[in-house]
């Protein structure tokens, strides 16, 4: 059963320090809001923003892109590094396709690159090295997409995994359903092994951001 982790206000506080975005961006959080669309929001989207930044990433991988929210934030970061290269991959091609329509509408086709198709096959498919990967895929596929990361980013480059409190559901050892299981499994490779350094950031579900040494 999911535990009470985070008080609305708290969560609302945090969005609102998130500074205003173009209409077409606020027309996805709106629409994600309509259709339960579970998009990463603005202030985990923003601080995804802020870690590229930070990296100077030119190159970036995301897994789970779904219509483009969080492939928006990784666009701009690498416009204002000078621009490079965004992986947008799911295997949605109909979220691809709508995916493309705000991403063009928001200015950043040149930088985005489309693949339809499961997401840790593509990034195996895929010439690297990334300075940053996104994994926001079904959790129950967390685990076996750690070792293609592993090979595909450059050392000092950044992963990032949203969902990693899972509504807190990680907490409560009564639940032990897979993809739970998957969660605290990734969770407990990237801490412990001595290739990683790695924290879950609790914004929103938890994001893990871990450096690969
Ligand atoms: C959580 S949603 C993505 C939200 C997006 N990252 C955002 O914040 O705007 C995950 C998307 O990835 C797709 N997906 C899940 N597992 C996948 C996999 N293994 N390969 C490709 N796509 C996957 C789902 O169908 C869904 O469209």
């Amino acid at each position: 059963m999911p535990l009470p982790l985070f008080s609305p206000y708290l969560s609302d506080y945090l969005d609102n320090l998130v500074p205003s975005r173009p209409e077409e961006m606020q027309r996805m959080e709106d629409l994600a809001k309509q259709t339960d669309f579970p998009i990463i929001g603005p202030a985990s989207g923003y601080f995804c923003y802020l870690v590229a930044r930070l990296i100077g990433a030119r190159r970036v991988f995301e897994m789970g892109s779904g219509y483009g929210y969080s492939t928006a934030w990784f666009a701009r970061a690498v416009q204002e590094n000078g621009g490079g290269q965004v992986f947008h991959v799911g295997w949605d091609a109909a979220l691809s396709e709508q995916a493309r329509r705000h991403l063009s509408l928001l200015g950043y086709e040149e930088v985005i690159t489309y693949r339809v198709g499961e997401a840790v096959q593509t990034l195996r498919e895929t010439e690297g090295p990334f300075d940053l990967i996104f994994n926001d895929i079904d959790k129950i596929g967390y685990p076996e997409s750690l070792p293609v990361i592993e090979q595909k980013l450059r050392p000092g480059g950044v992963l990032i995994l949203d969902n990693m409190l899972w509504n807190g559901r990680v907490l409560d050892p009564s639940d032990n359903s897979p993809s739970t299981q998957a969660i605290r499994q990734a969770t407990r490779y990237l801490t412990q092994s001595s290739d990683w350094i790695a924290m879950i950031v609790p914004i929103r579900d938890g994001l893990m951001v871990a450096v690969r040494k």
